[in-house]
């Protein structure tokens, strides 16, 4: 099935992981996929080994206005308007509340929460031009339920499903969709290895009994990028094996 072929799919964050994840079930839809990522030789070669062609790498910090800027130019230019925007970049610096430094907070905020601002607003304008478009933001079960030595991390996922209520009712009328993903607990660089007592920990946790895969989220963004997700907006997906209900 290649349901979203003539769309162009844009990925931040996505040379890893989840992203990456994201951009190849994008990709095999019959997406073509700008994968951007703060490393740019990595970008482009994540984009090189997706499914199908036509896709791109690029090199933005999307905390940065200006980067955020000139990457929107770069993308129209390279390859057009994108049609499918995916806001997955994200960073982590737990710790304590009495412990966390203001720049745990700040870069925390800056890249999950603030980059998803500049990344939308400079994607959506030519949604609003084309009157056609899906946003999804990548928040997290934490955003939900919280978690002890993540405030900064929990209240940036959280502020995310605030940002995709409001943006999903901002946009409606324009025939732009606009939903969050909510991932349990996946594997990938983030979360890092653990060892096998912090693995029994979580699995007492998680209904389903093991841990999530990239591929388990990014099966529900391409429903949710597609059309067979048409009349759905404005929600959030948590896809954690039943951690959080
Ligand atoms: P990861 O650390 O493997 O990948 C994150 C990606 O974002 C990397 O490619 C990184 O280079 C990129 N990135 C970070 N800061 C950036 C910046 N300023 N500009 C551009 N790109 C930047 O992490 P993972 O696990 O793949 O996470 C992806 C998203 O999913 C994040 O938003 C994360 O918060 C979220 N998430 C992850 C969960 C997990 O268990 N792994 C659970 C819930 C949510």
């Amino acid at each position: 099935m290649d349901e979203l072929t003539g769309e162009l799919a844009l990925v931040t964050g996505g040379s890893r992981g989840i992203g990456l994840g994201i951009a190849g079930a994008l990709a095999e839809g019959g997406a073509r996929v700008a994968v951007v990522g703060r490393d740019g030789e990595r970008a482009r070669s994540a984009a090189a080994a997706l499914p199908g062609a036509g896709h791109h790498g690029f090199a933005c910090d999307v905390a940065d206005g200006d980067q955020v800027t000139a990457l929107a130019a770069a993308v129209d230019e390279a390859m057009g308007g994108v049609s499918i925007l995916v806001n997955n970049a994200g960073v982590t610096r737990d710790t304590l509340l009495l412990r966390m430094k203001d720049e745990d907070w700040d870069q925390v905020m800056d890249v999950n929460l603030r980059g998803a601002f500049l990344v939308t607003r400079a994607f959506s304008r030519g949604m609003m031009k084309r009157r056609a478009g899906v946003i999804l933001n990548i928040s997290s079960v934490v955003g939900l339920s919280g978690n002890a030595g993540q405030t900064n991390y929990a209240a940036s996922k959280a502020g995310l499903l605030g940002f995709t209520r409001s943006l999903a009712r901002e946009l409606a009328s324009r025939n732009i969709r606009c939903n969050a993903i909510a991932p349990g607990y996946i594997e990938t660089d983030m979360t890092g290895a653990l060892d096998e007592k912090q693995t029994a920990a979580l699995m007492e946790r998680i209904p389903m009994g093991r841990l999530g895969t990239p591929e388990d989220i990014a099966g529900v963004a391409r429903f949710l990028a597609g059309p067979a997700a048409r009349y759905i907006t404005g929600q959030v997906f948590a896809v954690d094996g039943g951690m959080v209900m």
